[in-house]
């Protein structure tokens, strides 16, 4: 078995990667131009560049035409540098011609409306004869490429999303239906709950996807319609990869992630742990909207941080920023510019949750179309004297002294229980408040105060392993299968300490209720059942006591039926004033708590103390500092790379309680130091 530090060298390069997407299919009338990005690459420390993403029409201009004289002197002038190319499949967008000539690519909307040729991401996942014309591409790009040894790694596609409700699509559904019900259509009607509203099948062509204009309240309905999704789209990844499995077997294979904008929160689209399994590396695109005016930096910063740990933990080690924007970008409201400082500082952060690589979108600004305002690390002036390129040379010249740390992960003892389904399953539920749900961010607040001491967190799903954990926290785990609860139970059989939460447990893998109230088994362990849950409307509140202290809740309320479990608080208003809100339960070799209602911050930080002690739980290294400055370390056997990070903006004092050397600057560093608005400091420290 491996140690939990030795160090898992994902893209087989010892050297942190910096770069990002290189379009120069946008500039090949202007090989003055080009032969300026390979001067410009070398001044900024870039030394890696993602190329071919949407360049299918420079590739093949004409169906069976095929041009690849440009992209051959573009990797022969990046391999000239010594630098690297992760070379993309271009199925992320189309020609036109292949468009106009097969129709059956483009993709059927859930109104059944077909879509015309444009824009991108928008292909029929189904379509044989888009399958075809990938695989055939991915093989040329494989045949000619494979063995450059400029070629780093493989990027297939572009941030897969969507889905298609074509007639083919339809066939696919069925046909996957079919499976999963192995053939039994009562089967299907029963995990449906078919009756209701009369929507019994008794044929499997009367089968269609979720739409606007026809299905939409069948729950079963719509959850398996998004598995589905994610299998087909796993599917078409898989035909696109055929050829590189084949021909380049030693080439490591990603396709890059996303995270849902405002928030920070997962992407919704698809189950990224059934996808993970098919990546040998995670990557993916983080554009948090920096200096925005509704959070705080450091409310920002813990929100990365909790995407970071989960995309980490999806294969539990280190992934790649295959995207990020030196500045701004260009699709949020408002396209506000990283301060000074910003890019240093949200660059190592990444690194310090296990990212080893700072990639941008892109290289180059565009001239035209609507990219051409997005941040980039050549600015329309193409000069190096701009802030941008100088900040962005800043972290290649930092990122050059941290290859060390490439490879190297961190273990953790607390893990917090994301799931892709349940978060289906709950926004589904016509429930609770509709508006209120929100169960990622609840994850986040559970995160937070994890991640305020320093604490660090695995955000893990729920077929990863549970059993090396002393805390696993499953906030709102509201669609949840016989499977997983006794996976829970025997975690805690076992010796772990589980939290769960308001609205948990209520529904199995078809989105049924579970019958006869809350599961027997979880009941067991829980030493109490949840009876009712009450929703709040947005101004409502009430209060929870624990230890002594009155904590403000708001949008739910459980009220729990007491059978063996301590009382740890109580509610202090409404019908069910003075009844357990709170509860702890001692079962086997284990403990359980389970907390009834949405709990100010401050709670978890005062309940989770108590575990935080009792389970000793410790800071991933000795720093002292106030809220807003965050530590994060990445382990290698001998050796802890800290990254202590201030995501306020004043100075913040902090103090090193035993004796580290700055990485940077290699200068001992003991006691007190002040760090500067958003500054990092990176230090080493040697393990006796
Ligand atoms: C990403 C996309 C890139 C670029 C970028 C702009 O979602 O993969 O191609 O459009 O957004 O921020």
């Amino acid at each position: 078995m491996m140690s939990k530090h030795e160090k898992t060298y994902t893209t087989k390069a010892n050297f942190m990667l910096h770069g990002g997407d290189y379009n120069p299919d946008q500039w090949l009338d202007r090989p003055d131009i080009l032969a300026d990005d390979i001067k410009l690459m070398q001044l900024s420390h870039t030394n890696t560049f993602s190329v071919g993403i949407f360049a299918w029409s420079a590739l093949e201009p004409e169906e069976g035409v095929y041009h690849f004289e440009w992209l051959d002197e573009i990797f022969e002038n990046i391999h000239g540098f010594g630098g690297r190319v992760i070379l993309a499949t271009p199925s992320g967008a189309r020609p036109a011609w292949m468009s106009q000539k097969y129709p059956e690519v483009l993709r059927v909307n859930a109104s059944r409306i077909k879509q015309l040729h444009g824009g991108r991401h928008n292909h029929c996942f189904t379509a044989e004869v888009y399958r075809e014309k990938t695989e055939k591409m991915n093989r040329l790009l494989a045949e000619r490429y494979g063995n450059h040894p400029a070629l780093l790694m493989w990027h297939i596609s572009n941030e897969y999303g969507g889905d298609c409700h074509c007639d083919h699509c339809q066939v696919a559904f069925r046909d996957w239906l079919k499976k999963q019900y192995n053939n039994d259509l009562k089967a299907l009607n029963d995990a449906w709950w078919g009756p209701f509203w009369s929507h019994t099948f008794n044929d499997w062509s009367q089968i269609e996807s979720p739409s606007p204009i026809g299905e939409s309240a069948v729950h079963g309905l719509n959850l398996d319609w998004r598995r589905f999704v994610t299998d087909q789209t796993i599917s078409f990844y898989q035909n696109e990869v055929v050829p590189f499995k084949e021909l380049t077997p030693e080439i490591p294979i990603t396709t890059n992630f996303m995270a849902d904008t405002h928030d920070l929160i997962p992407f919704q689209g698809l189950d990224y742990s059934k996808f993970a399994k098919h990546l040998d590396v995670i990557s993916w695109d983080a554009y948090p909207a920096w200096h925005n005016d509704w959070e705080t930096t450091a409310d920002l910063a813990m929100k990365v941080g909790f995407i970071d740990d989960l995309y980490r933990s999806l294969k539990q080690q280190p992934f790649l920023l295959m995207e990020s924007t030196p500045s701004g970008v260009n699709w949020h409201n408002v396209n506000k510019t990283k301060r000074p400082g910003m890019h240093q500082l949200a660059s190592m952060q990444m690194i310090a949750h296990g990212s080893d690589s700072i990639l941008y979108f892109q290289w180059r600004k565009s001239r035209g179309s609507s990219e051409k305002f997005h941040g980039a690390v050549v600015d329309h002036d193409n000069s190096t004297e701009n802030r941008v390129f100088k900040e962005v040379t800043q972290v290649g010249e930092t990122l050059e002294k941290l290859s060390e740390v490439v490879g190297t992960n961190r273990p953790s003892d607390v893990a917090i229980l994301y799931d892709w389904e349940s978060n289906w399953a709950l926004n589904d539920a016509q429930g609770f408040g509709l508006e209120t749900k929100r169960y990622p961010q609840t994850l986040q607040q559970h995160y937070r105060t994890f991640w305020e001491q320093d604490i660090p967190v695995d955000v893990i799903t729920k077929e990863q392993d549970f059993t090396s954990y002393k805390l696993l926290i499953v906030p709102m785990l509201y669609l949840v299968s016989e499977k997983t609860i006794s996976r829970l139970k025997s975690f805690v059989e076992n010796g772990g300490t589980l939290v769960m939460t308001y609205i948990s447990g209520l529904v199995n893998e078809h989105d049924l209720t579970y019958l006869g109230g809350w599961h027997k088994d979880l009941q067991e362990i829980f030493g109490m059942k949840p009876v009712e849950t009450d929703t709040y409307y947005p101004n409502d509140r009430n209060s929870v006591r624990f230890n002594n202290q009155s904590y403000e809740l708001k949008d739910y309320a459980t009220v729990l039926e007491r059978d063996t479990a301590n009382v740890e608080g109580i509610y202090e208003d409404d019908f069910y004033a003075e009844t357990p809100a709170v509860t702890s339960h001692s079962y086997k070799k284990g403990k359980t708590y389970y907390i009834g209602g949405r709990l100010e911050d401050q709670f978890h930080r005062d309940f989770y103390q108590g575990l935080i002690e009792s389970l000793s739980l410790e800071p991933v290294f000795p720093v002292k500092h106030g809220r807003g400055v965050s530590v994060q370390v990445r382990q290698a056997p001998q050796k802890d790379y800290v990254f202590v990070m201030n995501f306020t903006e004043e100075k913040q004092n902090v103090t090193f309680e035993s004796s580290v050397k700055d990485l940077l600057t290699g200068e001992e560093v003991v006691g007190n130091v002040t760090l500067e608005k958003y500054e990092v400091r990176i230090v080493e420290h040697q393990k006796s």
